[in-house]
């Protein structure tokens, strides 16, 4: 039996009923009796590279030079990392005063009541699950090179390696793509078994796939033909995909776009955040394992985009090098690397893995939160007895993730990803501002500095990134925010423990031991 809490003697019915700040930090204090701490600081950084490098820098930077920036991706980058940092520095001073599982959507709680946590743990959705679908579609894609060129296959035919709504250039539809959906079920059976198990085969990843990184800046750095940099912005026009879809490319809006879609490639980083209940030391370990995670990609990505857009014209993206661009590129351009472009594919392979693994162990863990706090049924907090994991959750999560990637061509869920993220970046700077002025006597072992302009600025970024992401993916940011308000008023409003009863339940006790399936 769970203790029970009277918050007020009167049921707070209202939207914007905030979870108090002392409950959130008893939980956290609490956490021994439910997810295991085992996370240092050194293994957040390595879990938010992990989550970090993967299918935004070996895919979506060639269609963003392709269908937004040309070369200039080089600056959409640095604009989406000034909007991370940004956002990055508040997300740090929020999980070192509230460590606890849950990330944007906690903060949102304890800021700004339920409604918008409800909102953010929704958009959420798009950050985590949506996420780890778009880069289980960039695996699939690197998975027919590693048949064809490392095997020596024959490639997965087109219709079972891409969604229905995708035609190749030979006019075959596709189907369903079957390695998308494979390799998001195993690596949501192998979180099942624990996040500590699969923090050390991230950390074997991560080396990896950073050494791969910097050996592509070094060795393609000789390769790069300064033409290809010529003209390094591109003259603001319209590029007309072979969909038939329009892209603004070129000018400040070609790297608006192209920021929105590289942005991409650092979600991940905030990840980390969703772990505070399993490290030791959070309030130490979490601003570090944020911000350092970040700033080793972002100087990695600079030199990496600049390589790749000198190594390759952009036509070449739009065309032959469209799908495993990293790989296709280096196969046509760097004559004498075979061995570099067989290594590339393994280790992608792999990295793409240790990202999906983060983004689906994120996922699970907000909806762990969520539902202990009556959002979403009782289930999805429900802890498995022998591995201490919200196993439930995991594979509820399996199932949406999984339809994700069968059945969505992979741009349109990198695009959601990024909107849903940047979307829950802005409203993770509102929070800190807010959390300073009502509860300013919080022990914070992180301040954010100059808030709030940092905050301020944070939020001013990633709207900009949004706005250039354009009006079709704002329409689909809308479309999803109205399905979360039919299900919150459907279902959470009814069931939230803290307005509906005027309690929150603290602690949980482990549940009973249950199988995975078993009701
Ligand atoms: N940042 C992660 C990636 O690039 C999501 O795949």
């Amino acid at each position: 039996m769970g203790l029970y809490f009277n918050l007020n003697k009167n049921y707070n019915m209202s939207l914007f009923i905030k979870k108090p700040m002392h409950l959130l930090l008893e939980e956290a204090g609490e956490s021994g009796k439910g997810l295991k701490r085992t996370l240092s600081a050194g293994a957040l950084v390595a879990l938010g590279i992990g989550a970090i490098i993967g299918a935004g820098l070996f895919v979506r930077t060639a269609a963003a030079a392709a269908q937004n920036a040309g070369p200039s991706v080089t600056l959409g980058f640095i604009i989406a990392a000034i909007g991370c940092a940004l956002a990055g520095l508040c997300y740090a001073e929020l999980s070192s005063s509230i460590p606890i599982s849950g990330s944007a959507y906690t903060y949102t709680y304890a800021t700004m009541g339920e409604f918008m946590a409800w909102i953010i743990g929704w958009d959420l959705v798009l950050e985590y699950a949506v996420g780890a679908a778009t880069v289980g579609i960039a695996w699939s894609e690197y998975l027919n090179k590693l048949l064809v060129e490392v095997l020596g296959m024959s490639p997965i035919p087109y219709e079972w390696i891409h969604s229905p709504f995708q035609v190749s250039p030979e006019g075959v539809h596709g189907i369903i793509n079957i390695p998308a959906l494979v390799i998001v079920s195993l690596l949501s059976l192998l979180l099942i078994k624990g996040t500590s198990e699969s923090a050390f085969v991230n950390g074997l990843i991560v080396i990896t796939k950073v050494s791969i990184v910097i050996l592509i800046i070094i060795l393609g750095w000789g390769f790069v033909n300064a033409q290809n940099h010529v003209p390094y912005i591109p003259p603001a026009t319209k590029y007309i995909d072979h969909a038939g879809v329009s892209h603004s490319y070129g000018g400040i809006m070609g790297i608006l776009g192209a920021a929105g879609t590289v942005f991409f490639a650092f979600i991940g980083f905030d990840a980390v955040s969703t772990a505070a209940q399993e490290t030791k030391n959070p309030k130490t370990a979490m601003p570090i394992g944020i911000l350092g995670s970040l700033a080793v990609c972002t100087v990695l990505y600079i030199l990496f985009a600049h390589v790749l857009t000198g190594i390759a014209p952009v036509e070449f993206f739009r065309t032959k090098g469209g799908e495993a661009s990293v790989v296709a590129a280096i196969t046509e351009y760097m004559h004498g690397y075979g061995w570099l472009a067989k290594l590339v594919t393994v280790a992608i392979l792999a990295g793409f893995s240790s990202v999906i693994l983060v983004m689906l162990l994120g996922q699970s863990r907000v909806f762990y939160s969520m539902s202990k706090d009556g959002l979403l049924p009782k289930m999805f907090s429900e802890l498995h007895s022998k591995f201490k994991t919200p196993y439930k959750a995991n594979l509820f999560i399996l199932i949406i993730v999984g339809l994700f990637a069968a059945f969505i061509p992979g741009d349109i869920v990198g695009d959601m990803t990024s909107i849903g993220t940047l979307f829950a970046f802005m409203l993770v700077c509102v929070a800190v501002i807010i959390l300073r002025k009502t509860n300013p006597e919080l022990p914070r072992q992180f301040k954010t500095p100059l808030v709030p302009l940092v905050p301020i600025l944070g939020f001013i970024v990633c709207g900009a990134m949004i706005f250039g992401l354009g009006w079709l993916n704002w329409a689909r940011l809308l479309g999803w925010l109205a399905l979360g308000f039919i299900i919150y008023f459907g279902y959470s409003r009814k069931n939230s423990v803290l307005a509906n009863t005027g309690k929150t339940v603290f602690p949980v006790d482990p549940p009973a031991p249950k199988m995975p399936g078993e009701e």
